[in-house]
């Protein structure tokens, strides 16, 4: 799950630790939404809000990972792989508020992808997202990811802490699969 990436352009995709405290919090500094680590509310992380969120996207554990994307070792974005299965990840991403629409995302997303077919071997990437999120339904898309289905009432808001009481949505589900040779004629 250790990634150090070179963007290009001076931007590098690396494995986020729990060593990254001070980045999450100057990162989320403008942050008025959820960021990457849920399920922590929406607004910028205080110190213990980042160390909390690191540990449990620790490395180490092996369950789930960040990754940021760093210029002049500031934390411009970052994205989250999630394993759940022997083949497959879900993927999700975030870009600081005053970083955003310069193409960092998309970025991001096509070198972690190609990453996770190619040194992971995970065949399935796929997202989760929002309907009403129209800037990551099209992220997703130029990405070449592919539309699969509407899931009524999957995903929770984490507005509040009980999941009977949260308020649950509709969610799209994309999937990017890896490239396989076919296989040769016999
Ligand atoms: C979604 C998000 C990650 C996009 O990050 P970004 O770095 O601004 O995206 P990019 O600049 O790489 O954009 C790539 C493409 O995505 C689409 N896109 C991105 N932001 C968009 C917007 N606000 N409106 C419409 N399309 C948008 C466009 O097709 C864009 O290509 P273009 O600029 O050539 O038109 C960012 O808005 C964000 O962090 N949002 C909050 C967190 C979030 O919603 N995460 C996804 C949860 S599923």
């Amino acid at each position: 799950m250790i990634a150090d990436i070179d963007l290009g352009q001076g931007l590098r995709l690396r494995t986020l630790t729990t060593q990254d405290v001070d980045l999450v919090v100057e990162a989320t500094g403008t942050e008025t939404a959820p960021a990457l680590w849920g399920p922590h509310p929406a607004g910028p992380y205080t110190p213990q809000d980042a160390r909390l969120a690191l540990n449990s996207w620790d490395p180490a554990a092996g369950r789930q990972t960040s990754y940021g994307m760093l210029k002049d070792d500031r934390l411009l974005g970052a994205l989250g792989l999630m394993i759940d299965g022997p083949d497959t990840a879900e993927l999700a991403y975030w870009v600081r508020p005053e970083s955003r629409r310069q193409g960092l995302a998309l970025r991001g997303i096509n070198a972690l992808t190609r990453w996770t077919h190619d040194e992971l071997g995970l065949e399935r990437v796929w997202l989760e997202i929002d309907p009403a999120n129209t800037p990551s339904l099209r992220l997703a898309d130029r990405a070449g990811y592919q539309y699969e289905q509407r899931i009524p009432h999957h995903c929770r808001t984490w507005t509040r802490p009980d999941p009977e009481h949260d308020t649950w949505h509709d969610c799209m589900i994309w999937a990017h699969t890896a490239l396989r040779e076919p296989p040769a004629r016999g």
